[in-house]
Parts: C-alpha cells; sequence; structure tokens
C-alpha cells in the first residue's frame, strides 16, 4: 500500500492546460498585448478556484510572445468573465520557439493524438520529429510548473499550509505530470497531482499503434488521480496500463499500480454553466424566423463531429419525407479550428461543395434547405439559437463529451420544446437517456430519426425535455469542479492496497 500527505481542497491549485483561460492578442496599432475574455463552461468553473486559493495558471497565450520578458497584461476594467480577477502575477506562459511549437500543436497533438484518441488512426500521422517537439514542449510545461510550485512556497503564510494540486488537462499535456513529480520531489515541494483527459481515451489495440505509447501512460501515471469523463475511458486506460507497462490493476475500484504508487482513475463527467444558459435564454432576442422549423448544429469544423454524415441525412430526409421541404431549415455553425492543418482543411472544403450541391438539389425561389455559417457566433446569439431552434443534431463520430448537447438543453425554456438527437459515440449520450439516439454512421436511420424528432408530440417532448434540463442543472460545471475536489480529498482513504483484477 502507499501513504500519502493529508490532501485537501484548501491547498490552492496550479492549473496547467495548453491554453491559457483567455486568449491574448495585439493591437496592431498601439502593439501593446490585450487580453481577450474566454467564455468557456472549464474556465467559468476552475477559475474562480484558482483566484480564490491564491492560485497560478500555467498555459499557452495563443500568440508567440516576442520575448521572455514581455509582461502578460491585467484584464479589461470591463471584463466581467470569471478570469478578470486572474493577476498576470498568477499567470505563467509558455514560450516556445515558433516552429518547435507548430510540431508540437499542429503536428503531434492534433495530428496524432486528436485522431488516434478518437479511434481513427487512418487520420493520424507518426512523426518522431513531431513526438520529440511534444517532448521538449511538454518538458517546458512542467518546468514552468515547478517555477509555479515554488512562487507558491514563497508566498506560504498566504497560501496556507495545505499542499497544492497541481492540475493538468487534456492530451497535450500527457508527459507533463511525471517530470512536474520528479522535479518537486528533488525540491523538496510537496504537491498533489491531478491529470484530466478532456477526450475520450481509446481501446488497447487503437492505443498501441502509437509508437511511443508506454511513455504516454508513465507520463500520467506521474499523477495521484487521473480523471475522464466516463467509465468507458477509465477502463479503456487501465487496460492499456496493464498491457503495456504490466501494471497491477484494480478494475473494480478502478486503481492502477506503478512504481509503489497507487493512482486513482475516476470517472468525473464534466458538466455546463446551466444557469448561465438560462438567464442568456431569457434575454436573448430572437434571431430566427418562424416560418420554418430550425434543425440546428453547432461544432468546431472538426471531423470527428460527423458533420459529412449529418448533411447526408438531411439530405436523405428530403427525399424521403418531401413533406419537409419548404418547412424546415438546417442551420448549421461551423467554427473555424486547428485551420493550419491538412485534414481541417480538407474537411473545409468537402462541406462547402456539399453544403452547395445538397442546396441546389432542393432549394425552390423561397426556400434553401441549409444555411451554412462558416465562422463563430456570440453568447447571445447561440443562447437564441439553442433556445428557439426545434431540433439540435449532436451527432459525432466520436467525442469525449460535447457540451453542445448540454447547452442546448439548458437553453431549451420555450414551451412545448424542441427535441435533441445525440449520438451514441459521444459521453454526453451515455446519459442523457431521454434524447433520440441516432447512430450517424446509418444514413437512413439518422433520417429517420430527424424525421421523428421533427413530428414529436409537445407532451413527449415536454417530458424528454424536463428530465434532461433537470439532471443537467444538477450535474452542472460547478458540481464538476466539487466532485474533482472531493475526489482529491478522498485520495487518502482509497489507497490502501489493491485488490484483484
Ligand atoms: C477540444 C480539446 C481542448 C481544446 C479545444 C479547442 O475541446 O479538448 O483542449 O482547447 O478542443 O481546440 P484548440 O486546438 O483550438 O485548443
Amino acid at each position: 500500500s502507499v501513504s500519502r500527505s493529508a490532501c485537501n481542497s484548501k491547498g490552492s491549485m496550479i492549473v496547467v492546460s495548453n491554453r491559457l483561460p483567455f486568449i491574448l492578442k495585439r493591437n496592431e496599432k498601439t502593439g501593446e498585448l490585450e487580453r481577450k475574455a474566454s467564455a468557456g463552461g472549464l474556465v467559468t468553473a476552475v477559475a474562480p478556484v484558482v483566484i480564490r486559493g491564491n492560485g497560478i495558471w500555467v498555459g499557452w497565450a495563443g500568440i508567440h510572445l516576442d520575448n521572455i520578458n514581455e509582461k502578460i497584461p491585467e484584464s479589461d476594467p470591463n471584463d466581467k468573465t470569471p478570469t478578470a480577477g486572474l493577476l498576470s502575477s498568477k499567470i505563467v506562459a509558455i514560450h516556445s520557439e515558433p516552429q518547435l511549437f507548430d510540431s508540437y500543436y499542429n503536428g503531434c497533438c492534433n495530428g496524432t493524438f486528436w485522431p488516434l484518441f478518437h479511434s481513427m488512426p487512418d487520420r493520424a500521422t507518426f512523426i518522431a520529429d513531431h513526438w520529440r517537439a511534444y517532448i521538449k514542449i511538454n518538458e517546458e510545461f512542467a518546468e514552468k510548473t515547478v517555477f509555479a510550485l515554488k512562487l507558491l512556497k514563497e508566498n506560504k503564510e498566504k497560501n496556507g499550509t495545505s499542499p497544492p494540486i497541481v492540475w493538468v488537462h487534456d492530451y497535450h499535456l500527457m508527459l507533463a505530470a511525471n517530470w512536474i513529480r520528479q522535479r518537486a520531489e528533488e525540491d523538496e515541494i510537496k504537491c498533489k497531482l491531478a491529470f484530466f483527459l478532456h477526450i475520450p481515451f481509446p481501446p488497447w489495440d487503437i492505443f498501441r499503434l502509437f509508437p511511443w505509447s508506454d511513455e504516454v501512460l508513465q507520463g500520467i501515471l506521474g499523477c495521484d488521480m487521473v480523471g475522464f469523463h466516463i467509465t468507458d475511458y477509465c477502463l479503456n486506460f487501465i487496460d492499456c496500463c496493464q498491457r503495456n507497462l504490466g501494471c497491477r490493476v484494480d478494475r473494480k475500484n478502478l486503481l492502477v499500480e506503478l512504481g509503489g504508487r497507487t493512482i486513482c482513475v475516476r470517472p468525473l463527467p464534466i458538466g455546463v454553466p446551466f444557469d448561465r444558459f438560462v438567464s442568456l435564454a431569457q434575454n436573448a432576442k430572437p434571431v430566427l424566423s418562424t416560418s420554418q422549423k430550425v434543425i440546428l448544429g453547432v461544432d468546431r469544423l472538426d471531423y470527428t463531429k460527423g458533420l459529412v454524415h449529418r448533411l447526408k441525412a438531411f439530405e436523405r430526409l428530403l427525399q424521403k419525407y418531401p413533406e419537409h421541404i419548404e418547412k424546415v431549415v438546417l442551420l448549421q455553425i461551423s467554427v473555424p479550428s486547428r485551420t493550419d492543418v491538412k485534414e481541417y482543411q480538407d474537411l473545409k472544403e468537402e462541406m462547402d461543395q456539399l453544403v452547395g450541391r445538397i442546396n441546389g438539389r432542393f432549394t425552390t425561389p423561397n426556400w434553401s434547405p441549409i444555411r451554412y455559417i462558416y465562422g463563430c457566433v456570440g453568447q447571445d446569439e447561440l443562447a437564441a439559437f439553442y433556445r428557439d431552434a426545434a431540433v439540435a443534431l449532436v451527432t459525432p463520430l466520436r467525442d469525449g463529451m460535447n457540451l453542445v448537447a448540454k447547452e442546448f438543453v439548458a437553453c431549451q425554456i420555450n414551451k412545448p420544446p424542441g427535441v435533441l438527437i445525440v449520438s451514441p459515440f459521444a459521453g454526453a449520450g451515455e446519459m442523457m437517456h431521454e434524447a433520440l439516439i441516432c447512430n450517424p454512421y446509418e444514413l437512413d436511420d439518422a433520417a429517420e430519426v430527424i424525421h421523428r424528432a421533427l413530428i414529436m408530440p409537445e407532451d413527449e417532448r415536454t417530458v424528454r425535455m424536463n428530465h434532461l434540463r433537470r439532471r443537467e442543472q444538477l450535474n452542472d460545471v460547478d458540481s464538476w469542479m466539487k466532485a474533482f475536489l472531493k475526489a482529491m480529498d478522498s485520495l487518502e482513504e482509497e489507497a490502501d492496497d489493491i485488490g484483484a483484477t
């Protein structure tokens, strides 16, 4: 068994993530750096905990800084978002040579791990140079995190005596934890280390395709606690630890043993800031015309989101059920993403062509079936779309969780409500039982499910949506944050002898 020093959520928190919780932009006229607030749910929940505990955020600012001493600006005085209170002295930014960062981010993170972990190995590239860049940048993150730990140690009076929690996020940083542990031990700095993966963890027969898969597991296992969205991903990870590294594992209690340490693996399904979306929906002005029912899709333009399949399923619907012609539109919002990666550029081309082809096939003098927005939409407008749509199509081929499904139900305040369609291959599909489930690969069935959603009686819609909303309100992003802190608190008790495998 392993002894653990006491850990409780009263300690400070250091968050380590590829992106800082805001974006830096350079003012073209003055050349000065400016902070642009980020509205993501994760930031909403985590930033207040970091600020409250006098903690630190380590990450990449979204641009390459001119030099190592260039100061991160304070937030704008009018900024009311949760990161506004994060002082620049509490931010440690990563510096890297642009080409190295490109091999790490576009190469290894988005060219290798993203497709591989979404079980799409044919889209993944395995390039030793990219992997070397990934190692280097992870080392840089680890070094900056140890620097942050030292800052906290110097300020012990302010930060209390509980050891800080270091929380490393996502597939960009799977090696950092192990180095942070080693360096902290050398410098006699106490801390508790956690990792959370925001994307799926693949089954062993996919994971093992990565040539340096052992190193990835060893990196993650540097933590005391490893969190995933759902139990399936936990079990995949445990399986890989056992089969790749020969670790002793306990599938019932979700434990892995390595080098005399016991690592807890936990399902921690993330939620959304539910009440914030409700109030956005209450206040947003209507933007959609009421003359047609709107089927809504909102996604980053990413091949994992099943957008091509979705458009084809919609085409099939119009072909099979022509009664929907001129009565229904598909509003697809595709947010530009990772535009330096070829797979994403190709998808953009394919979508543009497909939208053109389907619209060319079905458009009448007064109606077009697809409205396609390639760009970002503001929070208010988005809430209005979510609120006023008749159907939301959340049909990824693979997705760690998918927050669009949850944001949609939060905004469904109209009576009678709309219908959520969700893919069983998204983490969200696992728990949102009252949604209509649709396998995006089966176009005929997908068309049937959309038809069923469009003709669903009001009372059935109401019952389903009430259940969905209640669950998401209860399991919102703050409750995810609390569950994480609770899991960190209870590490001590869990670290008993490992049981049967
Ligand atoms: C996913 C990942 C996040 C990432 C986001 C946007 O949700 O889990 O870590 O930040 O995509 O992708 P980007 O590459 O723009 O950061």
